[in-house]
């Protein structure tokens, strides 16, 4: 099993001889490599060691590593040091570092270091199925990011198994703004690696954002989205599936009936349909369920999110219900500042306002994505390969 690392170097060079340390291990695999100046101030908690080149006299470094080691749910911290002290390995052990190594580390050392390193819980490894579920727009911005980010972050935090976010707004993704990290690679790498995935590398291309939500961004160049076909989509998300390694992937679709949505759409276990109470959103909404209602879509389960709901808005839930011919599976309240500042900060609503009614609303749906209803991946949606006329 791979153990992923985070490094963080003082020195270019010193970076790049702990990069061929950790690839010379048995185990170790390399998610994320940057200077020190750039050490994030939350750990990326997916990672299950960071190693850090240490600088003495840093106080600010210092709290760091003692703040981070405090934390439980924390990776373990591995110190780089110019040189090995008494002190230095007794301030090393104050601060709640697992391992100190210097100049030159000797490869059968890192390895029993990594030998020495907690078992991860092996059920959490392998999934016993993987649910696919994609969150559709009925219209542009009717929130369906920001909808899709939080439940994605709040079933995550729930700790029942791992959750993949993967953008699949292909020319315009926004996923890593409303979570505010800059991930190295996109569903670009997934596509162009493909022949030579395999799970410990596919785990490399994921940013991890906590110990369980990963996230795929979309590419981050307009033209490269021209580069993904269905059939691309299909693919990997097939094998995604193989692997078992999510209980969970949640697709934030383009709310463009293009190729690759729709490919999403079949083989979605459940489709979330999010609308808000305007007649132009909830007139598209009407022709989505009117197709879904007269196409087969076999045991796929599906939903409508009403968002942006206020009590006193110019539509009752009676007349939107009676509008749609469809009862509402959940409504998001109206709030543009506390939304608006989740979305600003980047930072989920299970983060900066947990208690807060958009947020348990939020978490009604992740909670509804826990059950096990409706688990037949995708098996009847013939009438998506009739519109695109593709199989
Ligand atoms: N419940 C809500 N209350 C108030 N404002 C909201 C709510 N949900 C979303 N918004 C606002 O709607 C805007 C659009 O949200 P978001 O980007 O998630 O929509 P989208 O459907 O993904 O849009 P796009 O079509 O651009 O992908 C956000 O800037 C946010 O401020
Ligand atoms: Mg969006």
């Amino acid at each position: 099993m791979a153990i992923r690392f985070s490094l963080y170097y003082h020195s270019k060079e010193n970076g790049e001889y702990l990069q061929k340390i950790i690839n010379t291990s048995r185990q170790g695999m390399l998610v994320d490599t940057q200077s020190l100046a750039n050490l994030p101030a939350r750990v990326n908690s997916g990672t299950d060691v960071v190693f850090l080149e240490y600088q003495e006299d840093d106080a600010k470094l210092d709290r760091w590593i003692e703040k981070t080691a405090a934390d439980p749910k924390s990776p373990s911290i591995f110190l780089f040091l110019h040189e090995i002290t008494t002190n230095s390995l007794w301030k090393a052990l104050r601060l709640g570092v697992k391992e100190c190594f210097s100049f030159p580390i000797r490869v059968e050392e890192f390895q029993e270091a990594l030998d020495r390193l907690p078992t991860p819980d092996a059920s959490l490894e392998v999934a016993e199925t993987t649910r696919v579920v994609s969150f559709l727009g009925s219209k542009g911005g009717v929130g369906n990011t920001f909808i899709a980010t939080n439940v994605a972050h709040l079933l995550a935090q729930e700790q029942k198994g791992q959750v993949l976010l993967l953008d699949l707004d292909l020319r315009y993704g926004q996923v890593i703004y409303f979570y505010d990290v800059q991930p190295k690679y996109t569903v670009i790498d997934v596509i162009e690696n493909f022949e030579r995935l395999d799970k410990a590398y596919l785990q490399s291309l994921f940013h991890s954002y906590d110990k369980y939500l990963s996230i795929l961004p979309a590419p981050s160049r307009l033209e490269e989205a021209e580069a993904v076909s269905g059939e691309h989509f299909e693919k990997v998300l097939r094998y995604l599936k193989n692997t078992r390694l999510f209980s969970w992937i949640l697709l934030d679709c383009c709310h463009q009936m293009d190729e690759v949505t729709l490919k999403a759409l079949e083989l979605s276990d459940d489709i979330l349909l999010v609308t808000n109470p305007s007649i132009p959103a909830l007139s598209n909404a009407k022709k989505l369920l009117e197709l879904l209602h007269l196409l087969d879509l076999g045991g796929v389960r599906s939903e409508v999110i009403l968002n942006s709901w206020q009590k006193r808005g110019d539509l009752g839930e009676a007349e939107v219900v009676g509008f749609l011919g469809r009862e509402i599976t959940s409504k998001i309240t109206f709030d543009p500042q506390q939304v608006g500042r989740c979305i600003n900060e980047g930072r989920p609503m299970g983060e900066i306002a947990p208690r807060h009614t958009v947020c348990q609303e939020l978490r009604t749906i992740a909670g509804r994505l826990l059950g096990d209803e409706a688990k037949n991946a995708g098996s009847g949606l013939k009438w998506i390969k009739r519109l695109v006329g593709k199989s």
